[in-house]
């Protein structure tokens, strides 16, 4: 089922400025995990606030779940599309995590008990429960980016939007905030996100949306992205470590490589199968 469709947007901040957003096409299908990559200022964000509404197109139209965006009420924009901002700080203004989680569904309308079963879902699905009465400025960073997505959680959505969420965490973290998405999506939640990291998306997604001034210049399967030369270039992109040595290896023994890689465990399969015998370890 498609879930937003954008035809023909167009977007500026003001007249002084030119397009930030040049007749953007898109379809998102429901349960999709769509990662949109890009150089600074191309306009992800931008685009990214057109999902919830913090945002409005001069010209185009965006259908949510077959009506146009603009008929929703605030409170149902709000509660059906979660957005996070790439800065928990700027998400988060309750001074404990209990508070901050239950913000949404009180402002519902919705019963205590319905209150404390979302409360408690949505912290457990981020590892975060155990911390339900801690005081927010006790947390670290990545922990307020976990609570930051409980908080949208218990909106229970049937899509998040995610701006950068690992730009600014240790790369442990990084993956764990990634394995929540993940978990988010499994469970049938819509996860779209803007990131600059290209190491480990393709474990991710199969589809990425490639943005350069304000235009979308791909959007498709991340392979053939990554056998593109001109889209990388002009997205300001380059190929993950791991295809980067695997190409240098084919390269260098002179077999063609048809299929780069684009994970580890791929790429290790591929060399397994290539150099079929393996290496006799010789100690004089
Ligand atoms: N509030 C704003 N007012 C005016 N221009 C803005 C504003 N926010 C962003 N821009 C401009 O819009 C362009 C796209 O920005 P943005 O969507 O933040 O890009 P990205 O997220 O890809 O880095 C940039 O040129 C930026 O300077
Ligand atoms: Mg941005």
């Amino acid at each position: 089922m498609t879930q937003f469709i954008f035809k023909n947007v167009w977007f500026k901040y003001d007249n002084e400025h030119d397009w930030v957003l040049k007749d953007i096409n898109l379809e998102i299908r429901k349960g999709e995990f769509v990662i949109i990559l890009g150089h600074n200022g191309c306009g992800k964000t931008t685009l990214l606030k057109h999902f919830n509404r913090l945002l409005k197109p001069n010209k185009g139209e965006i259908l949510f779940e077959g009506k146009d965006l603009k008929s929703y009420k605030d409170f149902e924009v709000f509660s059906k599309v979660g957005f996070l901002f790439q800065d928990p700080n700027d998400q988060i203004f309750a001074t404990t995590v209990e508070e901050d989680v239950s913000f949404g569904p009180l402002n519902m309308g919705l019963s205590p008990e319905e209150i404390e079963e979302r409360v408690v879902e949505s912290l457990s699905l981020v590892g975060m429960l155990e911390y339900r009465k801690a005081k927010i400025h006790e947390l670290s960073y990545g922990q307020k980016q976990r609570v930051a997505i409980a908080g949208v959680l218990a909106n229970k959505p049937s899509i998040i939007v995610f701006d950068e969420p690992t730009s600014s965490l240790d790369p442990a973290t990084q993956i764990e905030v990634m394995d929540i998405l993940k978990r988010l999506n499994e469970s049938g939640i819509t996860v779209i996100m803007t990131t600059h990291d290209i190491e480990y998306i393709a474990e991710y997604t199969e589809r990425i949306i490639t943005m350069a001034n304000g235009m979308i210049i791909y959007d498709g399967d991340i392979k053939e992205l990554f056998s593109k030369d001109e889209i990388i270039n002009s997205s300001r992109l380059r190929l993950p470590k791991v295809a980067v040595l695997v190409k240098k290896i084919f390269e260098y023994y002179g077999i063609k490589l048809d299929n780069i890689p684009l994970k580890v465990d791929e790429a290790m399969e591929l060399i397994k199968n290539t150099f079929k015998e393996p290496f006799i370890h010789t100690h004089s």
